[in-house]
């Protein structure tokens, strides 16, 4: 599996979550999938993160799990352990690709400049994370990246919203977007899960 194929398969969303209790992991990717997400990203920000992938993998097989905010390489190996499918970094680091390619985990490294693309590109990269979206320039930066890099795709994450989603899936150079939107801390520690349903349907409403 490459990481084009599984960013072409998601719900043009991937809902970024952070667990900071293990009971919270399946009832936040049930609800998410009840809403008719069926991908996913655990942020790598809490203690519990790969007990929570490898138990969200476990119990609700059908998701695909990815794991996110994978700084060092032996983060990529521990995710993969853990049965994470994808992994998700902030930053881009020669090392890291190098390691994900080894291990055949699919992996989305991030970039923000026009250099750092240029460096994605020399390592084989054509799909990247483009992270903080909305703090790095938006659509406006991604309208002007796509001349220059016409071959590359990316998925904006951070500052993503129900209000702003769209406007990045209309651009051709966006494959689809991630965001934390979809499963909100409060709506986590208030086990509000019909909540955090319905924001995945209103996603996947708005889409078909
Ligand atoms: C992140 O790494 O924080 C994610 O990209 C999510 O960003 P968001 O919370 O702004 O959606």
């Amino acid at each position: 599996m490459t990481i084009e194929l599984i960013l072409e398969q998601v719900k043009s969303v991937i809902p970024v979550i952070q667990i900071n209790n293990i009971e919270d992991a399946l009832p936040t990717a049930r609800a998410l999938y009840e809403g008719g997400l069926d991908s996913l990203e655990v942020t790598l920000r809490t203690p519990c993160a790969l007990d929570a992938i490898q138990l969200i993998k476990q119990e609700i097989p059908e998701v695909c799990v990815g794991a996110g905010t994978v700084v060092t390489p032996e983060q990529l190996q521990l995710v993969k352990d853990a049965g994470a499918e994808f992994a998700v970094s902030p930053g881009l680091n020669a090392n890291l690709v190098l390691v994900a390619k080894q291990i055949e985990l699919p992996y989305l490294p991030g970039v923000m400049t026009p250099s750092e693309i240029t460096l994605a590109m020399e390592l084989g990269l054509k799909t990247l994370k483009f992270f903080p979206a909305e703090q790095a320039g938006g659509l406006k930066m991604l309208s002007a990246l796509a001349s220059p890099f016409a071959d590359i795709r990316f998925c904006p994450t951070g500052g993503i919203s129900k209000e702003n989603y769209e406007d990045f899936l209309a651009l051709d150079n966006v494959i689809c977007v991630g965001g934390s939107w979809l499963a909100p801390k409060k709506l986590v520690k208030g086990e509000k899960w019909k909540k955090i349903t319905d924001l995945a349907r209103d996603v996947v409403g708005s889409r078909e």
